[in-house]
């Protein structure tokens, strides 16, 4: 099974690293994919993104990281991947993950969207969090890893600066 994890992982947190070890288990190969968002700005650059996850996930064999422009269900067909998977935290996320897994299979009905529930300690994490105790100087350490953490600080140095 050739699995697409996808997201905008602006940045990517021990959730998502959750979600990538267990989904990475059950696929024979994952990629994960990274959005190129025009519409959003992003903390950190596409290449930024791609660069920190590959880095955290550089001892998976059959991980791998790839940046998408463009629809999911095409980068899925592109990729031949059989399965999108996400992760559902609470059941906050649950309406708009049902609308995009509905909205992708009557996009092409060949691709299925599989949830992994996030274990209970990242229920509470997002990206946006993370962003925001880091803007205000809090501690981020349990929330990303060291490298990303290091990022982020020197990102908000530049901003406090600049
Ligand atoms: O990490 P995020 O921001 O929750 O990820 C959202 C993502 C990247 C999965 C979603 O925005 C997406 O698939 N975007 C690509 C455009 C697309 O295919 N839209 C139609 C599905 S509703």
């Amino acid at each position: 099974m050739r699995a697409v994890y996808p997201g905008s992982f602006d940045p990517v947190t021990y959730g998502h690293l959750d979600i990538i070890g267990r989904a990475a288990c059950l696929a024979d190969e994952l990629i994960i994919g990274v959005l190129k968002n025009n519409a959003k700005s992003p903390l950190f650059s596409l290449e930024e993104r791609v660069r920190m996850l590959k880095e955290v996930t550089k001892n998976y064999h059959n991980v791998k990281v790839e940046a998408f422009e463009g629809l999911l269900v095409d980068f899925a067909e592109r990729r031949k991947a059989d399965v999108i998977v996400r992760g559902l935290r609470a059941v906050t996320d649950f309406e708009s993950e049902l609308q995009m897994a509905q909205t992708n299979h009557k996009l092409k009905g060949s691709v299925e969207t599989i949830f992994l529930t996030t274990r209970l300690e990242y229920s509470y994490l997002s990206s946006t969090i993370v962003r925001e105790v880091a803007a205000f100087g809090g501690d981020i350490s349990q929330f990303v890893p060291k490298m990303v953490e290091q990022n982020i600080q020197a990102k908000m140095d530049k901003r406090r600066r600049g």
